[in-house]
């Protein structure tokens, strides 16, 4: 910190957010209600100069209350919860040269479903003060320092929902309509930053985190535990400022990643918005620390980037790690038009650290563009069989289209069942410019039921993909429940939305307690 203040570092990379993900294409028509004259005039009439405000990515500017969706096919009876989803959603933009994806407010959209019926839709800016300002409200109470509209995850913890941001910000917590209760910093057991994603070891009761912030020497392993309470806090020596989107997390360790994606000093006291840059000076390494103590050890890596976890689990003296990649160079902010931009597109990879040989050994497990590698969540940190991704298409062509490489018209958006042991996938795809994102797996067992001891254990794909897809057709979204044990088939269920969902970011499924 040399010339400028850490307030000002703060509000600079408070909205580091989706990381390295999704995205969209200019070349689209562009949605009605959304500021497409605006838009078009700023940008001298000509379309795809701003593919992050178009098409599946431009924003929303109401916020909506449905209720009694309709729907086409059947609601699951055992489905009691809501399906809550975050991403940025611009709020009071006046210049679109100025406008920064990942810096978007974030804006939840979530669906109620409860005994068969899809009871009600709400999308809702998560309230910041400079939200509530924008909003001509009041906002409630002291603002905390590096206060930013989270934009990137929606978690429930401890009977609690909250929107995540990395690198700096407090999480916001929200209620079951969606409404900001607050920032949340764990009954005052939070010190200093937090992050976008956190792994929760259900069998142990422990929500782990790691954090990092652009003015620390180090990273921060935290584990909460289910009282909400922040139980432990490790800290991480590490140079350099990475930004560190996504962790891994194992019965016996936690994987951290450092790559060459660092904070500039000189971006941020220049005020770019997302000031993280590829560095060539920077290793590429994973590191494996301890749950249990001791220091991380530290591998090299090939100069890629990851951009997300799937899963990782302990196999005798290896630590295996299922994520996504992007090759080299990546620009998590994008070269300005506005969003991240990359030469190639991401693809799913298998890294084993083999801790006797002290190597690590990569391999490929689907080279199909993809990205929001997800799990069922009951087996976070334990071996998985499966896994679901998404193909994004508006994501990949708008990353390659920012870096001039001609996109590629043939991808599609479709949702990717993978079968990790037989080496064998299932794809459901979806029409052209259907914009698909993160799937989330929701388990078919009733929450409350008790298991008896002649029950069959559940199959780990036992249960629903679901996912806001965007009908271009209709300009509005609908949530698509898919069985996950027929994946290619008919949706179970698709639940027509009011209102368009803008392609974003991160969300979990909350059941009913
Ligand atoms: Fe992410």
């Amino acid at each position: 910190m040399t010339s400028y203040s850490r307030r000002h570092v703060l509000r600079s990379v408070a909205a580091v957010a989706g990381g390295v993900a999704a995205a969209g294409y200019g070349g689209l028509p562009l949605a009605g209600g959304t500021g497409e004259m605006a838009l078009a005039a700023a940008s001298g009439g000509r379309r795809g100069t701003y593919p992050f405000l178009e098409g599946a990515f431009a924003p929303v500017r109401k916020e909506v209350t449905a209720f009694d969706l309709p729907v086409t096919g059947r609601v699951p009876q055992e489905l009691n919860g809501r399906y809550l989803r975050i991403g940025p959603n611009v709020l009071g933009l006046e210049d679109p040269r100025a406008h920064s994806w990942m810096r978007g407010e974030g804006m939840v959209h979530g669906v109620r479903l409860r005994d068969g019926r899809a009871e009600w839709y709400r999308n809702r800016w998560v309230r910041s003060a400079a939200v509530a300002e924008k909003l001509g409200e009041s906002y409630p109470g002291p603002v905390p320092d590096g206060d930013y509209a989270c934009n990137t995850h929606v978690i429930a913890h401890n009977g609690r929902i909250l929107t995540l941001l990395e690198s700096g910000p407090l999480p916001y917590e929200i209620d079951g309509d969606l409404n900001t209760v607050g920032p949340y910093d764990f009954g005052g057991t939070l010190d200093g930053a937090f992050t976008a994603h956190t792994k929760l070891d259900a069998e142990a009761g422990e929500l782990h985190a790691v954090t990092y912030s652009p003015i620390w020497d180090h990273v921060r392993h935290l584990v909460v535990d289910q009282t909400g309470r922040v139980t432990r806090t490790t800290r991480i020596p590490l140079a350099g400022a990475p930004m560190m989107h996504d962790f891994a997390l194992t019965k016996r360790y936690v994987v951290l990643f450092d790559v060459p994606v660092t904070f500039d000093p000189e971006a941020a006291a220049a005020g770019h918005p997302v000031p993280y840059i590829w560095n060539d000076q920077h290793p590429a390494r994973v590191g494996v620390l301890p749950r249990a103590g001791g220091a991380a050890r530290w591998f090299e890596v090939p100069r890629i980037v990851y951009s997300h976890t799937l899963n990782a689990y302990d196999d005798g003296a290896s630590v295996v790690v299922d994520l996504t990649t992007f090759p080299a160079p990546f620009y998590p902010a994008g070269r300005g038009t506005g969003g991240p931009g990359s030469a190639g597109t991401p693809s799913l990879d298998r890294w084993t650290i083999d801790l006797a040989r002290g190597r690590v050994r990569t391999s490929r497990l689907d080279d199909r563009p993809q990205e929001y590698p997800r799990v069922n969540e009951a087996l976070v940190s334990r071996r998985h069989r499966y896994g679901y991704s998404a193909a994004a298409a508006e994501m990949f062509q708008a990353y390659q289209t920012v870096d001039g490489v001609p996109p590629d018209r043939t991808f599609t958006n479709a949702l990717i069942k993978h079968d990790l042991i037989r080496g064998t996938s299932e794809v459901h795809r979806f029409p052209r410019h259907a914009a698909a994102s993160e799937a989330v797996f929701v388990p078919a067992t009733d929450p409350g039921h008790r298991p008896a001891a002649s029950d069959r254990p559940a199959a780990e794909d036992d249960g629903y993909a679901i996912a806001y897809v965007h009908n271009p057709d209709r300009n509005a979204s609908d949530l698509v429940i898919l069985a996950a044990q027929d994946f290619t088939g008919r949706p179970v269920a698709r639940v027509h939305l009011p209102a368009r969902v803008p392609l974003g970011f991160h969300g979990s499924w909350v059941p009913d307690a």
